[in-house]
């Protein structure tokens, strides 16, 4: 039995897998351990069950220097350092490909959400400021015929381009297609990288002026991939037509963040991965990543 920490209630039914066979400590509040929490809380742990919302960082591994597995509940795991992480010999796991589809969804809904300007609608209605059906009234972005341009071509990105296909779409991926020519062809541009130092503010001033005028942004990647004083700015000026962000930097947004304030942005609560099959199914990866490391066996998972 080893101790394992997990970092927050995760009521699915691979936890009682973990219980069985390890000595499990929940962080129960709603909200994550502060980082000074959290390095208290792995003082003693072997085994780390942890989301995005949690820094793992050298600091806190020099805290926890029993641990041997850190998994992380989530595809990306940029919220770990990786070779702090190595260096210690610790093996990260992570949950790829079943939220593969519920991401590619959601992104897809955010397209949909903006081409056709769903939550300007809704606040128009609720407002009591729609008057009658107006033949030029709340015109969008026909998808069929327009061009999605994919930032990333992994496996969220590809289901995204099978999703566009269906909808009459020209694809148009960052692989082959250099970036500056995709930002230059897209309708809407929606964002599959994962954030590291090679893509943190690929998304800035000097991509976004490269797109088309009156283009869509999508982000269900990572709030850090785009640089959003630059995307305020640009919807501001209405040279980006629409921004659809499920990921912001930081997350929660502050309320008095500017960007909330720039026209045309819808933004929702990093969700990409929010749906009952997908969120049981990463416990079920996370677990089988803490069980096998902490028997000695490589994670199926490796991140
Ligand atoms: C969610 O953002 C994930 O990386 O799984
Ligand atoms: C990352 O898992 C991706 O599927 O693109």
């Amino acid at each position: 039995m080893a101790r394992v920490l997990v970092t927050r209630r995760l009521p699915f039914p691979a936890l009682d897998r973990l219980a069985a066979a390890h000595d499990v400590t929940v962080w129960e509040d709603d909200l994550p351990p502060s980082p000074e929490r959290l390095r208290e809380l792995v003082a003693d742990a072997e085994g780390l069950l942890c989301l995005l919302t949690d820094r793992v960082d050298a600091a806190l591994l020099d805290a926890a220097p029993r641990l041997r597995a850190i998994a992380v509940y989530a595809v990306g795991t940029d919220n770990v350092d990786h070779a702090a992480a190595r260096a210690r010999g610790i093996p990260v796991g992570n949950t790829p490909g079943v939220l593969t589809d519920a991401t590619a969804d959601l992104a897809f809904a955010l397209i949909l959400a903006a081409a056709r300007r769903l939550a300007e609608g809704e606040r128009a209605v609720r407002a009591g400021a729609w008057r009658t059906w107006e033949p030029a009234g709340w015109l969008g972005l026909e998808l069929r015929g327009a061009t999605l341009g994919i930032v990333g071509a992994g496996r969220i990105g590809r289901a995204v381009a099978r999703r566009a296909e269906g909808f009459g779409m020209e694809v148009v991926t960052s692989r082959p297609a250099p970036l500056e020519e995709l930002l230059e062809r897209s309708d809407v541009v929606s964002l599959h990288v994962p954030l590291t130092d090679a893509t943190r503010h690929l998304i800035d001033a000097a991509a976004l002026a490269r797109m088309k005028p009156g283009a869509i942004l999508v982000n269900t990647a990572r709030g850090g991939v785009v640089d959003q004083r630059a995307v305020a700015q640009a919807l501001r000026d209405g040279r980006l037509g629409a921004a659809a962000l499920d990921v912001t930097d930081p997350e929660p947004l502050p309320p008095d963040d500017p960007l909330l304030d720039a026209p045309n942005l819808l933004v929702v609560p990093h969700i990409g991965s929010a749906t009952h099959a997908t969120r049981a199914r990463m416990a079920d990866m996370a677990v089988d990543n803490l069980l096998a490391a902490l028997a000695g066996e490589p994670m199926p998972h490796p991140a």
